[in-house]
């Protein structure tokens, strides 16, 4: 009997793996410089903190939860996302204690059992970034410009950043009763979910992806047209300050996410390139959500980058997955064999990547390996250098060979290359 993986749920080879760490440090190094700290958070909880969190009209609490159930009978959840977690944590742990404005990022799987598909997985990793603590669009646009740093600084400039203002509880209700009305005569045009929906909780509609209801909603009213006072003034602010850093946007009025816990500022950072999957980030601005989970009236704001999705793109515009690095040793014959298998132990000792054949093969054959292994140098020994005394150092980007002194190499390559 053979196993393959479960369906949704896939390997990350390591001839990937280079994408994701580049991926990966980018984010570590730019939300660091932005303030931000890491958080890790289990990957089960209780699952009321999603449905009540997330909301129990939404497709991913009410069709997408891994959930099972303790020796008790309560339902623990596999984590749909991570924002729910986050804040789960910054209310147990007072993470709001000694200061007010708090930067949390974190990294890693999300399970949502959704139909598999291009960039769609059933085991998927997100990075989440999450403020808290502001309520003012200063905190909006700076995440954002985040979001946009990291894509551009992995080289992939040429995405599309919508946004959208959601209202608040003062507004969004005159908005919701009016979607409902117009929802009301157009039962033949609905699915079973949206006609349920359009009770419950109409502003799911804007989510479903049956064709008859895209079309229903497409004549629907705008929330831009129902927002307050206060919230048209900090949605007219966020533009400003995008304009103010240079960063391009679309408003898109049916932006409403798939989430119940958002008001104010949504954004969603879209590709034309991964056909119907093309959210490549999302996030916004979720100021109740702190207080509905039983903390603190503190507001927030946050977005999650999937990791599937980037990294398809970034192997699809053909850049390196990870840059060469250390130095391969190919030695040829007994003697330099036994000299590179001591100085690799050396050079390792002292923090250099260096690998060496196991076997003894030919000069082709290690070359050929040095290459596949990313090797940013290989140190070419034979029984004339070992003669000599002198061997070759070949840099395998620019192709150049030169001479190294053998007797002081583990000293000089370390200056060299370390
Ligand atoms: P979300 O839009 O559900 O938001 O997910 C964020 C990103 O995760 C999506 O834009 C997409 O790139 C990726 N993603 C979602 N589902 C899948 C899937 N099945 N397979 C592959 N990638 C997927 C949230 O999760 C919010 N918690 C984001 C947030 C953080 N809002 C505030 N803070």
């Amino acid at each position: 009997m053979s196993f393959n993986s479960i369906k949704g749920f896939k390997d990350i080879l390591p001839e990937e793996v280079g994408y994701w760490q580049r991926l990966e440090s980018a984010a570590r190094r730019i939300y660091t410089a932005y303030g931000f700290q890491e958080i890790k958070t289990p990957v089960l909880e209780w699952t009321e903190l999603f449905s009540r969190g997330i909301g129990e009209e939404t497709d991913i609490v009410s069709k997408e939860m891994y959930t099972l159930t303790d020796s008790k009978g309560r339902g623990m959840t596999m984590r749909p996302e991570a924002t729910a977690s986050v804040v789960r944590a910054y209310i147990q742990h007072r993470l709001y204690g000694k200061n007010p404005i708090r930067k949390l990022f974190s990294i890693g799987p999300m399970f949502r059992h959704e139909q598999p598909q291009l960039g769609r997985f059933r085991q998927f990793h997100q990075i989440n970034a999450e403020i808290f603590g502001d309520p003012g669009p200063r905190s909006d646009a700076e995440i954002i410009a985040m979001a946009m740093q990291l894509f551009e600084t992995i080289g992939l400039g040429d995405l599309c950043l919508n946004i959208n203002a959601l209202g608040c509880p003062e507004c969004r209700p005159r908005f919701r009763d009016e979607l409902r009305a117009f929802l009301q005569d157009k039962a033949d045009g609905l699915c079973a979910d949206c006609l349920r929906r359009r009770q419950t909780n109409p502003l799911r509609v804007f989510d479903c992806k049956v064709d008859g209801c895209k079309g229903v909603i497409a004549d629907a009213p705008s929330i831009p047209d129902y927002l307050c006072g206060d919230c048209d003034g900090h949605f007219g602010e966020v533009q400003a300050l995008l304009n103010h850093l240079n960063i391009s946007y679309m408003i898109n009025h049916k932006l409403v996410r798939g989430l119940d816990y958002y008001n104010r500022t949504t954004f969603e950072i879209r590709t034309e390139r991964l056909g119907a999957q093309n959210a490549v980030a999302g996030g916004g601005r979720y100021d109740g959500l702190v207080k509905l989970l039983g903390g603190p009236d503190h507001p927030a704001i946050g977005f999650a980058v999937g990791m599937e999705r980037l990294v398809a793109l970034l192997q699809e515009s053909g850049g390196p997955g990870a840059e060469r690095s250390g130095l391969y040793i190919a030695a040829l014959g007994e003697d330099a064999e036994k000299a590179a298998f001591q100085w690799a132990f050396q050079l390792r000792k002292s923090g250099l990547g260096v690998d060496m054949s196991y076997q003894s093969k030919s000069l082709k054959a290690q070359m050929k390996q040095a290459d596949r292994l990313q090797a940013a140098h290989v140190l070419i020994v034979g029984d004339n250098e070992m003669a000599s005394g002198v061997g070759l150092l070949r840099d395998m980007d620019t192709k150049e060979q030169s001479e190294l002194s053998l007797k002081d190499c583990v000293a000089r390559l370390t200056e060299l290359l370390g």
